[in-house]
């Protein structure tokens, strides 16, 4: 257990609720970070609300504002340096980041995508999934790397999809997995057992593969 709570700072695009699940798992007692920051490129972003009301720094930056893409994620990830983070989270965050930006940040930031990657990088994965007839799906965390949903995965959960599956109870079942995992992964590199050395380590060892649940509690 590592003496003082980990330093994170959250990028959140949307409604927020893997933030939700880190701040709930934090506020049990059962995840030991601080929360130094939310920022989203999106006034708008209930993960904005939700920090708010926990008390937790939130910050809106307007990509309008900035005369292109690596203008805006070099301005907000200088707020994210700034906050002290020791970890970058990003969650329901939808803006492709500069690469040159995301290279600061090997081995201290980290993505949640609900798919089985490699498969499915990008938007719609579960009706990509469907489409597919896929019988299984899930979610993955990566560490975040220049390539979009391309980074070393470090974590997958795994749900069945069933035959009067649609995209929306497929989403929805998928959810409660993505916070479970998110959370888990992140408890993981807060007690030190998960980190990165060029690659990722846990409890020292090369990952064999991506960490299950069971494996990360
Ligand atoms: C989640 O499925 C997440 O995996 C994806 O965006 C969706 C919304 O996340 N990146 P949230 O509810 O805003 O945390």
């Amino acid at each position: 257990m590592n003496p003082s709570p980990l330093k994170v700072a959250v990028l959140a695009s949307g409604r927020g609720s893997n933030l939700a699940a880190l701040i709930a798992a934090r506020d049990a007692g059962a995840l030991p970070v601080e929360f130094v920051l939310v920022a989203s490129d999106k006034a708008s972003a209930g993960a904005l609300r939700l920090a708010e009301a926990a008390g937790i720094r939130a910050l809106a930056l307007n990509p309008k504002d900035y005369p292109d893409r690596a203008s805006f994620d070099r301005a907000l990830f200088a707020r994210v340096a700034a906050s002290g983070a020791e970890l970058l989270v990003l969650a329901g965050y939808m803006r492709v980041i500069d690469a040159e930006v995301v290279a600061g940040w090997e081995g201290r930031a980290i993505n949640i995508h609900p798919s089985l990657l490699p498969k499915y990088p990008g938007l719609h994965t579960h009706r990509r999934c469907l489409e597919a007839g896929d019988t299984e799906h899930g979610a993955s965390v990566h560490y975040v790397t220049a390539e979009l949903d391309g980074g070393p995965v470090v974590a997958q959960a795994r749900i069945s999809v069933g035959t009067s599956d649609t995209e929306t109870s497929l989403a929805e079942r998928l959810l409660a997995e993505e916070h479970k995992l998110l959370t888990a992964v992140v408890g993981a590199i807060a007690r030190g057992r998960l980190h990165w050395n060029g690659s990722a380590l846990f409890d020292g060892q090369p990952l064999a593969g991506p960490l299950t649940l069971a494996q990360l509690s």
